[in-house]
């Protein structure tokens, strides 16, 4: 087992040193400017820190596939922020409010098709099964995008629709780097199954936690703005709670439908909503059921350590000490 400081520097090293091309500028500029601007990285973490527990040395092979997981995801979040209409992220102006949306949508691209070029140089005995997770989980990802904005025309959706939603946008990406990392480790199908299921239910964790920031977070730390799930009628967890909740429907549904046009009609609604929020507790309930999320993310490994023929409990400990960081987050 490899320990986990040396995976960290790993990672800053990683980051620190990534390249992209030099020309056009236009293009590569903003994949530059994301990198930069940070972001917790947890996915390539993640991706390590499952080989970690397979392997006693870390080979330079696994990291090309872990930079791309956080090239892709930070692709994602490049057309997200366009998608969602987000001025900030990582406390910084988005890239399509710092350039323009074309910059955004072909900066985008080129950056997935990057991340493509990293996660490709798994080694070779592990690339063919890598590849096509990596390809699934991608197009997962499109595919919770598409509900997530499809679901905020409709009026509500059921919490198992919900679920599905987010596991596909947010869910499968943290599964995919719990298993990669894995499956470059060696592991059998049994432990990469395991832990492909904990980084599922953690990664559903992990966007209720995101959503009930989105209302009740401190934009300093979370780094981007409060209540723009809000103003886009989002089906987050504490929307979809609410109306489950709800018996003064009415009330709620005139909240959202108050006008967005101006800033002080943004700041009203926001407000208007979240008092409906906090008089049902569904922030409360979001608490709660990240809790829930994360405590199914560690059934899925509990014994992990017998399956990896390891004594005591220490890969279990520290997948539940990263689950515990995961979603105890205020960023
Ligand atoms: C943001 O992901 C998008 C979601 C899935 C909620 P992160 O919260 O991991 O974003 P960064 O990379 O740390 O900025
Ligand atoms: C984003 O969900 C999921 C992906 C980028 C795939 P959100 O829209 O909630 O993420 P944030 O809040 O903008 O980071
Ligand atoms: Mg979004
Ligand atoms: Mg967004
Ligand atoms: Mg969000």
């Amino acid at each position: 087992m490899i320990e986990e400081h040396i995976l960290d520097q790993a990672i800053a090293t990683l980051f620190a040193d990534i390249e992209f091309p030099r020309e056009p500028a236009g293009l590569y500029d903003p994949l530059r400017y994301m990198i930069a601007i940070g972001g917790k990285r947890l996915r390539p973490k993640l991706c390590l820190l499952t080989y970690s527990l397979l392997r006693d040395t870390l080979e330079p092979s696994v990291l090309g596939p872990a930079a791309g997981l956080e090239v892709f995801h930070t692709f994602t979040l490049i057309h997200d922020d366009i998608m969602d209409r987000s001025p900030m992220r990582r406390g910084c102006d988005t890239v399509w409010k710092k350039w323009d949306e074309d910059t955004a949508i072909l900066s985008g691209d080129v950056m997935c098709i990057d991340s493509y070029r990293r996660v490709a140089q798994a080694p070779a005995e592990a690339l063919g099964p890598v590849l096509a997770l990596f390809t699934k989980t991608a197009a997962e990802v499109c595919e919770g995008q598409q509900l997530d904005m499809d679901f905020e025309d409709l009026p509500q959706v059921p919490m198992a629709d919900y679920m599905r939603m987010i596991g596909l946008k947010t869910g499968v990406l943290i599964a995919c780097a719990a298993q990669m990392g894995a499956l470059i480790g060696g592991a059998g199908p049994d432990v990469a199954d395991r832990l492909y299921e904990y980084g599922y239910q953690l990664g559903l964790a992990f966007q209720v936690a995101d959503d009930y920031l989105d209302t009740y977070g401190d934009a300093a730390v979370f780094g981007k703005p409060i209540g723009g799930d809000i103003v886009l009628n989002k089906k987050s967890w504490l929307l979809t709670r609410a109306q489950e909740k709800i018996r003064r429907q009415e009330a709620l549904q005139n909240a959202l439908a108050l006008p967005v046009g101006s800033a002080d009609e943004r700041v009203a609604k926001i407000a208007a909503v979240r008092a409906i929020y906090d008089a049902l507790g569904v922030g409360e309930d979001a608490r709660g059921e990240v809790r829930r999320l994360s405590d199914l993310a560690l059934d899925a490994i509990s014994g992990l350590d017998a399956g990896l023929g390891l004594p005591g409990t220490t890969a279990f400990d520290r997948l539940r000490d990263f689950a515990d960081r995961l979603v105890s987050r205020a960023k």
